[in-house]
């Protein structure tokens, strides 16, 4: 076994644990300092954890059906959530009793968002009928809307650090986004036998990971690279559906699956198998370089830390 998985998967083990809901959880994301883990779900709420002993900080609930997504902004105290009630949500961690924004137009159920990587104004959205849309949150409206897909939208994330691409998976492929213009901008990234559950940039924003049940592929955006395959792991065994770069390990991939964690070593290509880290579907996974921790959260309504 390589040193560097070695050393990571002999490392990693769970250092808290926590009841999130009476429900399904589906999401989580640290804010940028690492102190605060937003967690979401099947139970319309979302709550803002203290990281460090994973006590609860507040609880914020306006949405009327499910939260699919949650995310902090890179550079402030603020949030925002994507709902099946087919709105977006932003709010302030530090005075979350209200939502700070209710963005309405979605005509069907937002399935993912995120704000923009280096313009603290913008966040985006997608929902499940292909349409994309980005917000201005002084504005309190839409600036680019968008329909992009002729199925539904999965999930979006813009490149990390340099900002330039948004990515959006739909059904079997992913959408390389312009960030500023929305505009299409490289060939579409295609090789999904399955339905793309989930994708996670690297933190330098390089490489770009998407996970479906049956497979992972990694695709590079470093220079003279223009988002190709570079890696791909077959799932073994118990399904694929969440992923994060590990936050010390930069080639380190952590997978989410049906109740274990894989921990894939891209450059060694290696992987090791925690068992038994949820007893349902890990839904997400998110990771804080600020303090080296991996959140989990699953359908057995837990979150729990990693390290
Ligand atoms: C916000 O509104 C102002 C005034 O209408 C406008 O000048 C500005 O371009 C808008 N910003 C965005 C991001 O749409
Ligand atoms: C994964 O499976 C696909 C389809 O069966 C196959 O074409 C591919 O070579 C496999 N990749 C690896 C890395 O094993
Ligand atoms: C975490 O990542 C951000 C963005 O890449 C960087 O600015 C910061 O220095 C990193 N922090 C640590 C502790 O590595």
């Amino acid at each position: 076994i390589a040193q560097c998985l070695f050393i990571a998967g002999s490392g990693f083990s769970e250092v808290a644990k926590a009841r999130a809901s009476t429900s399904k959880v589906s999401c989580c994301h640290f804010s940028s300092d690492g102190k605060l883990l937003a967690t979401g779900g099947h139970d319309k709420k979302a709550v803002l954890w203290f990281t460090d002993a994973l006590n609860p900080k507040s609880t914020l609930e306006e949405h009327s059906m499910l939260i699919t997504d949650v995310r902090f902004s890179p550079s402030m105290t603020r949030l925002a959530t994507s709902s099946f009630d087919k709105t977006v949500r932003v709010w302030d961690a530090d005075n979350p009793d209200y939502s700070l924004r209710t963005f309405t137009g979605h005509s069907a159920s937002v399935k993912s968002l995120d704000f923009h990587s280096n313009k603290e104004d913008i966040v985006c959205s997608c929902d499940s009928d292909g349409e994309v849309r980005c917000w201005s949150i002084n504005n309190g409206s839409c600036v680019t809307c968008v329909r992009v897909f002729s199925g539904g939208a999965t999930q979006l994330r813009y490149q990390p650090h340099q900002g330039k691409y948004l990515a959006a998976a739909s059904e079997k492929m992913i959408s390389i986004m312009d960030a500023e213009t929305l505009q299409v901008c490289r060939n579409a990234l295609k090789g999904h036998i399955k339905n793309i559950e989930s994708i996670c940039w690297d933190a330098a924003g390089d490489y770009l990971a998407s996970v479906s049940e049956d497979s992972v592929k990694v695709w590079s955006f470093t220079s003279g690279n223009d988002g190709e395959c570079v890696n791909e792991l077959n799932c073994s065994g118990n399904k694929f559906n969440s992923c994060v770069f590990h936050p010390n390990y930069p080639s380190l991939l952590v997978i989410g699956c049906y109740e274990s964690l894989e921990l894939w070593d891209i450059r060694e290509k290696n992987t090791v198998t925690i068992s038994n880290a949820h007893d349902g579907l890990i839904a997400a996974l998110a990771a804080s370089n600020a303090s080296g921790l991996v959140a989990s959260v699953s359908h057995d309504k837990l979150v729990k830390l990693w390290k």
